[in-house]
């Protein structure tokens, strides 16, 4: 319903009166103070447990009704009261008991860029609208370059997240190794590419918007710890070749989604050389620990990948939706697209500082600044110390599970990644009751955890994204968990 039809909220202003209002600095001042007010309260209560809630579940139907009767409801010129309840209704992810999807534990800092982004609302896609964005966007991708091991002709783009840069990353693979130049032709063979079976989902959506079809995407086995089984790699690559196919692109996960498993990045490097295969990888949650030196040797080969994903939106604290990719080549980047677009550049030069002939997006968000913002405030370091504490309260929590006889892991964790299950003497149905548990344990509203399958077997999921989660936390999850089962 518009303002219009809706007598009881027709605005007291119209047309440039309306209009003046609506971009009036002071009203803007005073609203931003008192909403940087709330959200630091809403951080205090939360960081602290003030507030036990971490998941304040809403049925859809009953949530969509709430905000229909809102949008009715007139605000009188304060937006406090709806952010009041965005806040209220949403997922606590600051709070130490959110353990549930792969979601950044923002800093507040990098949501302080996001606003500035947002008011200076900056194009991006060519240099004359994103004249800070875009140095700095260069400035970060060659940081990551770097710390992957890349030399200095590598170079990236940031683009509005891993499931559109993995998209990206095999148009660039296709450009590149597809006999043919499917950007104007069409594929005049049948392409496909070798990706592990527990690989993110957005891989075989990738492998299907490119029109490669279910014979395109050639999904190989995992081992009993869920890594790409490499020692068949050459079968299945002499398997496709028979069928007629030809294999352009080989991605490693690193990590898997559901188990935070790291693909053999050295034994793909080593096949995909071999057969001249563009090698991706897929490091949008795990490539962050190319800031640590505890954790960088899980990504060992990742500096032989012919491009990689780098999620700063998940483990590295950045306000979604910030990624990059990264290509061995620099140069590589500039074959993804083949548009011309007159009315923003002259030239198909292979210029760093328009962005629009590198990404999908034609306007995108300054993401750049975000990520500029934490190093200046607290260095790699800061990112360093992200990938370790979360990475270490897996270890942690995996020991704790070690120790409680009625819980068992699916497999000892690489990263902030852990399954596990309840075991129960004398359940006949394991996988019905660690569902039944985790639902009850969402009901109380105390913790939010996930859960995944995994060769038929359910398994309880944590991933560990807040820096401020301790083992005390664990603990509590633990004992609570154990009380839902003493009362079924
Ligand atoms: C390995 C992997 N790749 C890709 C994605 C998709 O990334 P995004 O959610 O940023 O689109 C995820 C998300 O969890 C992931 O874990």
């Amino acid at each position: 319903m518009t303002q219009q039809n809706n007598p009881q909220k027709a605005a007291p202003l119209e047309g440039l009166s309306l209009l003046q209002h609506v971009y009036d600095p002071a009203t803007f001042r005073q609203q931003g103070h008192a909403l940087i007010d709330l959200l630091a309260d809403h951080l205090e209560a939360v960081q602290h447990q003030q507030d036990p809630t971490v998941m304040p579940y809403q049925n859809p139907e009953e949530s969509y009704t709430y905000w229909q009767q809102e949008l009715l409801a007139p605000l009188l010129n304060d937006p406090l009261p709806l952010f009041e309840a965005v806040i209220k209704r949403s997922v606590k992810v600051h709070h130490p008991h959110y353990l549930g999807h792969q979601v950044a534990v923002t800093a507040p800092a990098a949501a302080l860029a996001g606003l500035v982004s947002t008011v200076l609302n900056q194009g991006m896609a060519l240099y004359e609208m994103g004249m800070v964005s875009v140095p700095m966007e260069r400035l970060v991708t060659e940081l990551l370059a770097q710390k992957i091991g890349y030399d200095s002709s590598s170079n990236g783009i940031l683009t509005s997240g891993g499931t559109l840069a993995n998209l990206t990353a095999l148009l660039t693979a296709r450009s590149m190794k597809a006999p043919s130049n499917v950007w104007t032709e069409g594929h005049q063979e049948r392409l496909a590419i070798m990706v592990s079976e527990e690989a993110h989902y957005c891989v075989d959506r990738a492998a299907r918007i490119m029109g490669l079809g279910s014979a395109g995407i050639i999904k190989l086995p995992t081992d009993e710890r869920f890594k790409m089984r490499t020692d068949l790699l050459e079968q299945y690559l002499t398997q496709a070749k028979s069928k007629g196919l030809h294999v352009f692109a080989i991605v490693g996960s690193c990590c898997s989604t559901s188990t935070g498993s790291h693909d053999d990045l050295v034994a793909i490097a080593d096949f995909a050389e071999r057969h001249n295969i563009w090698f991706h990888a897929d490091g949008a949650h795990g490539g962050a620990a190319v800031f640590s030196q505890k954790y960088r040797h899980l990504l060992n080969g990742m500096e032989r990948a012919d491009s990689v994903v780098v999620d700063f939106h998940k483990v590295l604290m950045t306000p979604a939706l910030a990624t990059a990719l990264v290509f061995k080549k620099g140069s590589d980047g500039f074959n993804t697209f083949q548009q011309r677009a007159q009315y923003l550049w002259n030239s198909s030069e292979a210029d760093w500082y328009n962005p629009g002939k590198r990404t999908f997006e034609c306007t995108k968000y300054m993401m750049s600044l975000k990520i500029f913002v934490l190093l200046r405030l607290y260095g790699e370091a800061g990112f360093a110390a992200a990938v370790e504490r979360l990475y270490d309260l897996g270890q942690k929590f995996a020991a704790m599970i070690s120790t409680r006889p009625d819980f068992e892991l699916a497999m000892p964790p690489e990263c902030n990644i852990v399954c596990f299950r309840i075991v129960k003497n004398g359940v006949a149905d394991l996988n019905a009751y660690n569902l039944q548990c985790r639902q009850k344990l969402l009901e109380k509203g105390h913790f939010y955890i996930v859960q995944t399958t995994l060769r038929d077997v359910v398994y309880l999921r944590i991933s560990i994204m807040n820096p401020l989660t301790t083992e005390n936390d664990f603990v509590l999850l633990l004992d609570e968990l154990t009380a839902i089962q003493h009362e079924s």
